[in-house]
């Protein structure tokens, strides 16, 4: 490279380095080009219609108040996001710095055999199943991207049976996911009344190509027996539906270890399995897509198009974390104690919850019914809680409590809202 000394550039549009010829190179600065000139007026951009109707962010009051909070340095505990603050294990960290490679290369959508085998020898350990590493199963750069691309394989706007069932309030990838892939929504209310559970009978089998199905479930932490499994299972095999378990609380629980659908069977479903809540990783970005090995087969097709094969570095990290129990049974232990002080705060104050054990949620149904106000009213008091009607029609009247701050934290913040004697 030629690196110019001090001198003053003359070339419209050229890129200089200011520096010395040695490499110890300074400031790099460009001359204006005259022929790239800035419009200002522009004709309105065309987008995407199901990207323009997903309109403007619906809780914005919440957001400017906590802004405005931020600003006048108010304590903020946020049980809003479910992004835990613990550390991730040494372990994991220190197998994703060894895997930092001297020449980088471009990782490969099947990935390193070690991951895959490292995740094969968790679901046999965890919940009995053996998978072939080689042709059932696909690793993701979280579950986050592969929920969302998943139907892209399947699904085209010319399919007369193009419908994706999925609960309602619940995550909102599924809809995303749906939409922009030619898809059509088919939200399915969860109800109280039936624990949360998905009714298979609400699903329209005619319309129905993929049913959703996540426990435990974001946002209620509603956990489902293999009892309920076989049921949904049944049911999609009979009508022809391809069954996705979105399986990303599976290993944050208390008591009994939650089922994974793959358990059941593997016919024409998958598991969608995730390192974020388990292992503390929701930075890395690492998940797994287990089950069927024509639809792994169609995903290993389709992904090489999408670029979202998981660095190198990474995917050691995630070997170590799918290998090792003892960080996920620590965890566990954090998120069991936060969830006792909680439940047992609920219980003295009268408020209704949903009882579970799995998960790092809390589900609370809101005393007047009008979720919005009582989280607004909670964030005067620093306490930072998501309200039901984000999660999707059926969340309202209710406030999602993520168990995502230190225990310590946890203690302050139920102090200041049992005095809130009006609002419990
Ligand atoms: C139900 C559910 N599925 C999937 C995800 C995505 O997780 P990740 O992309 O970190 O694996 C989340 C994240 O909060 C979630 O709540």
């Amino acid at each position: 490279m030629k690196v110019v000394q001090n001198v003053p550039p003359r070339v419209a549009g050229a890129c200089y380095i200011s520096g010395s010829a040695d490499g110890a190179v300074g400031r790099i600065y460009s001359v204006p080009n005259p022929r790239a000139t800035h419009e200002t007026s522009k004709t309105p951009l065309l987008l995407n219609p199901i990207l323009a109707e997903q309109g403007a962010y619906p809780l914005l009051r919440l957001d400017e108040r906590r802004q405005e909070l931020q600003k006048k340095g108010t304590e903020l505990f946020d049980f809003g996001t479910g992004d835990p603050r613990e550390p991730t294990d040494g372990k994991i960290r220190h197998a994703l710095i060894d895997g930092v490679p001297e020449v980088s290369r471009y990782p490969s959508t099947p990935g390193k055999q070690g991951l895959r085998e490292a995740f094969c020898g968790w679901m046999e350990r965890r919940h009995g199943v053996t998978l072939d590493p080689e042709s059932e199963v696909l690793p993701a750069t979280g579950s986050k991207e592969a929920i969302f691309h998943a139907p892209l394989a399947f699904l085209h706007h010319s399919h007369e049976r193009r419908g994706v069932a999925y609960g309602t309030p619940g995550y909102p990838v599924y809809e995303r996911g749906t939409l922009l892939s030619g898809g059509e929504a088919l939200p399915v209310e969860l109800k109280g009344e039936n624990g949360f559970l998905l009714q298979p009978e609400a699903i329209d089998p005619e319309r129905t190509r993929i049913l959703w199905i996540n426990y435990p479930h974001n946002p209620t932490g509603a956990a489902a027996t293999y009892e309920y499994l076989e049921s949904v299972v049944e049911f999609c095999h009979k009508h022809e539906i391809l069954l996705f378990s979105d399986e990303c609380y599976n290993d944050i629980y208390s008591g009994e270890p939650p089922p994974s659908i793959l358990e059941i069977t593997t016919q024409r479903t998958l598991a969608f399995c995730s390192l974020s809540k388990r292992s503390g990783m929701t930075g890395y970005r690492s998940a797994m897509m287990a089950g069927d090995e024509e639809l792994i087969a169609a995903l290993r097709k389709l992904r090489p198009s999408i670029g979202v094969a998981t660095q190198s570095f990474v995917q050691d990290a995630a070997s170590a974390a799918w290998g090792d129990e003892a960080h996920v049974e620590k965890r566990r232990c954090v998120f069991g104690e936060k969830r006792d002080l909680f439940t047992e705060f609920f219980e003295e104050a009268g408020l209704e919850y949903l009882p579970t054990d799995a998960s790092f949620y809390l589900w609370v149904a809101i005393p007047d019914g009008d979720d919005e106000a009582y989280a607004l009213r909670l964030m005067e008091e620093g306490i930072i809680v998501a309200p039901g009607r984000a999660f999707g029609a059926g969340g309202e009247g209710y406030i999602r409590i993520a168990l995502v701050p230190g225990l310590e934290d946890c203690k302050l913040a139920i102090q200041r809202w049992a005095g809130l004697e009006a609002w419990t």
